[in-house]
């Protein structure tokens, strides 16, 4: 029996092992632990030591992901009409995840060819890069032909930004980043862990549910000379709301007269309008005054590779020596956190994009789903529309645009919809349009209007 094993070692009392550890401190501890490393089980007591020895006391419990702890809270539902709006994920009309034709036919390309599995280079796969930048700012774009962006693979959107923000930390000490309010969730956590100061510019226009744009631009106008500003390329997470393409040109003449560094978020090329060309619109107005700006990409929403981790940062510098340099430095910054990105997305990425056959297949399929996600986006403003007694105008639905529908709706009201409704959402009021389906637009429909009335 244990206990008595450890009576008899006469080291201490079985109630000291399992009671209170602090008055043994830590050597009481070790031996403790000695005693039982020495090879034979002592089941249940041996878990009381663990546990008691703990030196993860102070570490207190983490609160749920926004946006992930959504779906955690989904899963456990049992109702048979829930709905899961959180994670902006594309599903298919029957609300089943999709993986692309093309990607199933680049991935039989790779076995094919019985493709190795050997480490990449740190600045991940040649092939990828190429491709990536280009499908950013354009095959015959002068920073392409004239070598000036320093693109690293990276892992996907999440990881891209966090080299990059290690990077600002690194060379730029004392500049902020400046964000919308409101942003997606992760920007905050990205930029606080690298130690990067931030603070927000105004963006969205309760009133309107619309662009404040004049808020937007005297915010960015105030911010220190040289700010970084975090700017969404296309489908604004979570509002939906882009600047129009003469915004887009104000907001970039007064960078360039701030000294500003233009730091671009592309989660979603391609998923906005439908267009890879269209979405990178806001990126090539920038590139092509021949500014200095940040892109970091995404391939997880527009060829649904989310858990393959694939996208890249890409700095364009005013000459491809600077370019060359800031390659190197980013290549360091990411050795020690990850060492080296994976391949197999990064195949993909390349397959797709570098063959003219199948690029032409996946701009078919994105605009498939970026076609399914309208016509919900239609659906539901109808059904809103024909449902609500009070007549409320709605039309801001439609005049937002990418994956996700900002309701307007509150946290409380936002809570009601899960509550009540079974309807998983982030509480910023932010629904993923990619989760619904036609079929439960009218569902949705009577869940938003009851909570907007019923709950203040
Ligand atoms: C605005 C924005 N940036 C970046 C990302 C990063 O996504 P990932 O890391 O999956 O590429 C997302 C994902 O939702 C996003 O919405």
């Amino acid at each position: 029996m244990a206990s008595s094993t450890m009576l008899s070692t006469g080291r201490s009392s079985p109630a000291a092992f399992m009671g209170n550890t602090k008055k043994l401190g830590p050597a009481a501890g070790r031996r403790g632990r000695d005693f039982f490393l020495k090879g034979k089980n002592f089941g249940r007591v041996r878990m009381a030591v663990a546990v008691n020895v703990s030196r993860f006391e102070g570490v207190s419990m983490a609160p749920p992901d926004p946006i992930l702890g959504v779906s955690e809270a989904f899963r456990t539902d049992t109702s048979d009409v829930k709905l899961n709006l959180g994670v902006g994920a594309y599903r298919t009309e029957e609300l089943q995840p999709y993986v692309l034709n093309v990607v199933k036919k680049a991935e039989n390309l790779m076995l094919e060819r019985g493709e190795n599995k050997e480490y990449l280079p740190i600045e991940g796969l040649a092939a990828f890069n190429k491709v990536t930048a280009e499908l950013l700012f354009g095959a015959d774009s002068p920073v392409i032909k004239q070598g000036r962006v320093a693109t690293v693979q990276s892992l996907s959107g999440t990881g891209s930004l966090r080299l990059a923000a290690a990077f600002i930390q690194r060379y730029f000490p004392d500049a902020k980043v400046l964000i919308s309010s409101p942003t997606w969730g992760n920007h905050k956590n990205i930029f606080n862990d690298a130690r990067v100061p931030w603070a927000e510019y105004r963006y969205y226009d309760p009133r309107t549910v619309g662009l404040d744009f004049e808020g937007m631009l005297e915010d960015i106008e105030a911010a220190q000379d040289g700010s970084f500003i975090l700017l969404h390329g296309c489908a604004h997470n979570p509002t939906g709301i882009d600047p129009t393409p003469e915004q887009w040109a104000k907001i970039a003449d007064l960078i360039e007269e701030k000294n500003h560094i233009p730091f671009f978020d592309v989660a979603y090329q391609g998923f906005a309008s439908g267009s890879l060309d269209v979405d990178a619109s806001s990126v090539r107005t920038f590139g092509s005054r021949g500014l200095e700006l940040f892109v970091a990409q995404s391939y997880s929403k527009n060829l649904g590779l989310y858990s393959e981790r694939i996208g890249a940062i890409n700095v364009v510098c005013s000459s491809p020596d600077a370019a060359a340099r800031v390659k190197s430095q980013l290549k360091r910054i990411a050795r020690p956190m990850y060492s080296n990105p994976p391949v197999h997305g990064a195949r993909i990425v390349a397959n797709v994009v570098g063959d003219p056959s199948l690029f032409n297949e996946w701009k078919q399929e994105m605009e498939l789903m970026a076609g399914r996600i309208k016509n919900v986006r239609q659906r539901l403003f109808d059904n809103l529309s024909e449902k609500d007694n009070n007549q409320k105008d709605w039309s801001f639905i439609l005049r937002q645009i990418g994956m996700f529908s900002y309701t307007g709706l509150n946290k409380a009201q936002s809570d009601n919809m899960t509550d009540k409704w079974h309807v998983y959402m982030t509480k910023d009021g932010r629904i993923s349009l990619a989760g619904l389906s036609l079929a439960k637009c009218e569902y949705l429909a009577e869940a938003i209007i009851d909570s907007f009335y019923k709950v203040s």
